[in-house]
Parts: structure tokens; sequence; C-alpha cells
């Protein structure tokens, strides 16, 4: 699955789930732009320094103005866009707890970043994909928005969202020429979740250790799966949200 010549966005692409993104698409021959909210630029750093031709972005993606800067810098580094990875989130900074000591800010917060991200990011992208008559959309959702995980449930409503979301805009983008699908990962040993014990230790037993492949997953198991969306393979594809976790939540 080339991607030579393509131009990839990957938001939260500095680290964890979305750099390995980001190293995959650049690996099959795309132009990078990470646009994360930190480390932006030593992740591009990073794939420079490897021969590939990327660029980092500081872009909060809740916010309309760094998104639509960062467009307009994709734009003048590398001329197009062709593919854009929603894929920054938060759930790290999250301890796992019942639905009612879920403060209202906290509910926001989770939506803000994690669905009005999303919207906001195809807001900015999708005129260009329109002039250029053809883009793809790969939006990272979770799988538990299928299974429902419990103590987190603004984050689960949030990557539910993020599925419903995909699906819509599939059905006004397509006959523009736009695709737009997501992947569903299953718990990841990415940065962000290394990162938070409480988060590891509360979901440790059902998922952390796959028991259907018998390993945990990592970032890489699931980058496959984002090339093949943004590849010329997935060309009648569109609406979908492909889980990819080792059939854990069978
Ligand atoms: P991570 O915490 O390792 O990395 C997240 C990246 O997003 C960081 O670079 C961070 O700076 C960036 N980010 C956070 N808020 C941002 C904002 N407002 N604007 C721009 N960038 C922002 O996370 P991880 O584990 O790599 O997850 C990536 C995506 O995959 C998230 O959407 C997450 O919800 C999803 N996911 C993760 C799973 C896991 O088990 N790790 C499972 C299923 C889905």
């Amino acid at each position: 699955m080339s991607l030579e010549n393509a131009v990839a966005i990957v938001t939260g692409g500095a680290m964890g789930i979305g750099f390995a993104i980001a190293e995959d698409l650049a690996a099959r021959g795309a132009a990078v732009v990470i646009a994360d909210q930190s480390d932006a630029h030593a992740g591009a750093q990073k794939l420079v320094a490897n021969g590939h031709r990327a660029v980092g972005v500081k872009t909060d993606v809740t916010s309309k103005a760094d998104i639509e800067a960062m467009v307009s810098i994709a734009q003048k580094e590398f001329g197009r866009i062709d593919i854009l990875v929603n894929n920054a989130g938060i759930y790290s900074t999250l301890q796992p707890k019942p639905f009612e000591q879920i403060d209202v800010a906290e509910f926001r917060r989770i939506m803000d970043v994690n669905v009005m991200g999303v919207f906001l990011c195809c807001r900015a992208v999708v005129p260009v994909f329109e002039q250029q008559g053809a883009g793809r959309i790969i939006n990272i959702s979770s799988g538990v928005a299928f299974k429902g995980n419990p103590l987190m449930a603004h984050y689960v409503a949030s990557k539910g969202a993020v599925v419903s979301l995909t699906r819509a805009l599939a059905t006004e983008l397509g006959p523009r020429g736009i695709l737009v699908n997501s992947v569903a990962p299953g718990f990841t040993l990415s940065d962000g979740v290394e990162r938070n014990p409480a988060l590891v230790a509360g979901v440790k037993e059902p998922s952390l250790r796959n028991r259907v492949i018998g390993r945990s997953m990592t970032p890489a198991d699931l980058v496959g799966a984002v090339a093949f969306f943004a590849s010329a393979d997935a060309a009648f594809i569109t609406g979908q949200t492909l889980v990819v976790d080792g059939g854990a939540y069978f």
C-alpha cells in the first residue's frame, strides 16, 4: 500500500498511537504534518532524521484558529493535503470513576477534545479536499464505543460519538469524493497509557493481556488499518469502523 506523494495530517501525532501512525504513513511515502499541542516539532524531527518529509505544527485541536493555521502551513509546505487522521484524544489524565462522580467540566473537556476536535479538523480540511476532488479522513475511535467500559462514561460516550460522526460525514462527503472511516483500537500500550498506572491497573485483568491472541496490543498493531483506509485499496469503503483489538471483545 504505497502512499507515495500523498500528504497526511496526523493530529496528536507527536507520541503514542499518533506517532506510530505518522511513522508508518511516512514509511509508505507520505509527507506528514504532525499537529500536536505538545512536542509537534520534536515528533516531526524524528521522521526527518529518518529521511522522511515531515513538519510539526503546534496545534490544539479544540482551537479553530490553531487548526486553520496548521492547515495553511500544511498547504504551504507540501502543496496539498490528501489524508487527515484525527487521532488526538484524551483519557490518560483520567482516573477511572463511577459516572456519578464525573463532573460536568470533566465531561465537557473530554467531548471538547475527542469530538469537537474531530469536527473542527474536518471543517478545516474538507474545503481543501473538495478543491482537490478527493480526500480521506480516518478517525481514531475506540473499542470501548462498542463494549461500553465501566468507570469512564465520558470517554466511552466521546468515542461512540466519533463512530457516529464518521458515518454522518461519510454520507455527506461521499458525493464530493471524500471517504470517511474510523479505526477503533482495543487497549493499547501507548505512551499515554504507560504514564497512567491507575488506568493500567483499572483495566489490567480484562484487557491488558489480550486473551485471544495472547499478548498486549501495541501501536504497531493498528497502523496498517489506518494505512489501508488511506490507500487506493479502500476506494469504495466509507462510513466504516474497523475494530482492531485482537478479538479482545468477543
Ligand atoms: P497518548 O496520550 O499516548 O497521546 C496522545 C497525543 O495527543 C499526545 O501527543 C498529546 O499531546 C496529543 N493531544 C492531546 N490533546 C490534544 C489536543 N487538545 N490537541 C492536540 N493534540 C492533543 O494517547 P494514545 O494512547 O496514543 O491514544 C491516541 C488516540 O487513540 C486517542 O484518541 C485515544 O483515545 C485513542 N485510543 C487509545 C487507546 C489506548 O488504549 N491507548 C485505545 C483506543 C483508542
